[in-house]
């Protein structure tokens, strides 16, 4: 199993998120908008502190966190069920959920394709997988925010590996590092997965987008 890398920053994380208004201005609603009502299990994969539980309840989904940090599970406990497990080992049985989400993760896990060739192992046919996270093209360590609404991209977006530079040194990837995903790479994983790409989005508080979104569909 992969370290716990946030086992030491969880109880940071849990009022960074609850202190900062990105989250329920520009994540939930993504979020929303994507996966939509529904009702049975949403497996909330990578759900850390479970912050986007209330989200996916609202929408009628019964929410069910897996994280591999039980320092981040202490607080999600308090908003969800959960279990301890890598993402790419899901302990839930082949085609057995309706819905999936991972929610501001790609950039946290070694093999983001793994995850979700394991997501589409455990949905159901028509079951939709909603991924949220950083925009994969102008969101990273090859990326200088500083002096919005400017936004230098480098070279390093070529860069796969794990690096915790990042312009903003009192944010969560200057604690954790940021493993990066090119936005093709990201794409092909869903596709190579076997799901069906039915709809992407992007999201930001100026022209340049922040966040990206997409919703796939296992066939059947
Ligand atoms: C930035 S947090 C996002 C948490 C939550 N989804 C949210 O929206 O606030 C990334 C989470 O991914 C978890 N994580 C990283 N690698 C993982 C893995 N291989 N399996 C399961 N969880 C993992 C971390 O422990 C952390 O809680």
């Amino acid at each position: 199993m992969t370290e716990a890398l946030y086992d030491a920053h969880a109880d940071w994380y849990e009022d960074y998120i609850a202190a900062a208004d990105f989250y329920a201005e520009q994540v939930h609603p993504l979020l929303e908008g994507l996966l939509g009502p529904g009702e049975g299990a949403c497996l909330d994969v990578c759900c850390g502190t479970g912050a986007r539980a209330p989200v996916l309840a609202a929408l009628g989904w019964t929410p069910v966190g897996v994280d591999l940090s039980r320092g981040q599970l202490r607080h999600a406990a308090r908003r969800l069920p959960v279990a301890v497990a890598d993402a790419v080992a899901l302990p839930v049985a082949d085609a057995s959920v309706p819905a999936a989400v991972c929610v501001l993760a790609s950039t946290d896990v070694r093999d983001y394709a793994a995850v979700t060739a394991e997501i589409a192992r455990v949905l159901r046919p028509g079951g939709r997988f909603v991924h949220v996270g950083v925009h994969p093209c102008f969101v990273g360590a090859f990326a200088d925010w500083s002096e919005r609404p400017t936004v230098v991209i480098d070279e390093r977006y070529a860069d796969r590996g794990h690096t915790r530079d990042a312009w903003n040194p009192e944010g969560v990837r200057a604690r954790v590092g940021a493993w990066h995903v090119p936005m093709a790479e990201l794409l092909n994983g869903v596709t190579g997965a076997g799901l069906r790409l039915a709809r992407v989005a992007e999201r930001g508080r100026g022209g340049v987008p922040e966040l990206f979104g997409l919703v796939a569909v296992k066939p059947g």
